[in-house]
């Protein structure tokens, strides 16, 4: 693991509200997908699935701020699509530099209806 050469504050990081947000069918997100969910004031989620499991952290690198909905999914892992950190899915830890985690969140699934603890 390096140490952090940047780090690019998230403007679009949800404050935590301790609220259930609705974001979509679980039909509506293919096992190995990853996809942006905009909030109604503006701020990111980004929502995977992993054979049947279900993350979502910041849909923010703090890197250089690409969106991590855009990236590989590599087992429990997100690989940024810009230069290749990689985050835990599960914790939001930064595994490719010190320093630099980011926020997950509690996804909930309710009569088909994926939902996201903010
Ligand atoms: S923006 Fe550089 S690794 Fe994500």
């Amino acid at each position: 693991m390096k140490s952090r050469d940047a780090d690019t504050p998230n403007s679009k990081r949800p404050k935590r509200q301790n609220r259930l947000i609705s974001v979509c069918r679980v039909e509506d997100l293919p096992p190995g997908r990853g996809a942006t969910v905009e909030l109604a004031g503006g701020e990111e989620i980004a929502i995977f699935n992993v054979n049947g499991e279900f993350f979502a952290i910041e849909n923010f690198c703090p890197h250089r701020g690409a969106p991590l909905a855009d990236g590989d999914i590599c087992g429990h892992e997100v690989e940024c699509s810009r230069h290749g950190w990689r985050f835990s899915l599960r914790t939001g830890a930064c595994l490719s530099h010190t320093g630099s985690n980011i926020e997950a969140y509690e996804v909930i699934i309710k009569d088909g209806e994926l939902k996201v603890k903010i």
